[in-house]
């Protein structure tokens, strides 16, 4: 049974992953509205993890005795100035994901609450990813300044991905 305290943070973080997921799909839109398809598929993908982790947070608080709420938050950003704007946003929005998963983890420890650091240990690991993922992408882009064939050629390799559920060992 989670403490009150805990189910708080939780729940908090679940509206942080369900924010994500439509932080993510709004950039979508901006790919979508410059025609750069692979981009917008990267990010679609992007939108089908956070909501995965959202669930995951939903399910957790309940199976631990918790009470999960659905929370809602403010009007998305839209709007972005170039792709590596949007790059550069994505990479702060993770950092900004990471320490928040880190202070959850401590407050599990904090608490003794070892089920739910074993729970959140699986974000810890796979925010270094969220983290390292689009900083590639990001690195690219300004080393080819958004050039029109580097901008096409990523394009299509961003095509590529597809979205793998999530595979809690
Ligand atoms: Fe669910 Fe991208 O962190």
């Amino acid at each position: 049974m989670i403490s009150e305290k805990m189910q708080e943070a939780l729940n908090d973080q679940m509206k942080w992953e369900f924010y994500s997921e439509f932080l993510y799909l709004a950039m979508a839109g901006y790919f979508k509205s410059r025609s750069l398809d692979g981009f917008a598929n990267w990010m679609m993908v992007q939108t089908q993890e956070e909501h995965a982790h959202a669930v995951m947070f939903f399910n957790y608080i309940a199976d631990a005795g918790g009470r999960p709420e659905v929370r809602a938050f403010d009007q998305m950003e839209n709007e972005y100035e170039s792709v590596t704007d949007v790059f550069r946003k994505t990479v702060e929005h993770e950092k900004l994901v990471t320490r928040r998963i880190n202070d959850l983890m401590a407050l599990a420890l904090e608490e003794k609450d070892y089920a739910t650091a074993k729970f959140l240990d699986w974000f810890v690991k796979e925010q270094v990813e969220e983290v390292a993922s689009p900083q590639k992408i990001l690195d690219q882009l300004e080393l080819v300044k958004e050039e029109g064939n580097a901008l096409m050629m990523l394009d299509r390799e961003l095509a590529q991905r597809v979205f793998n559920p999530p595979v809690v060992a």
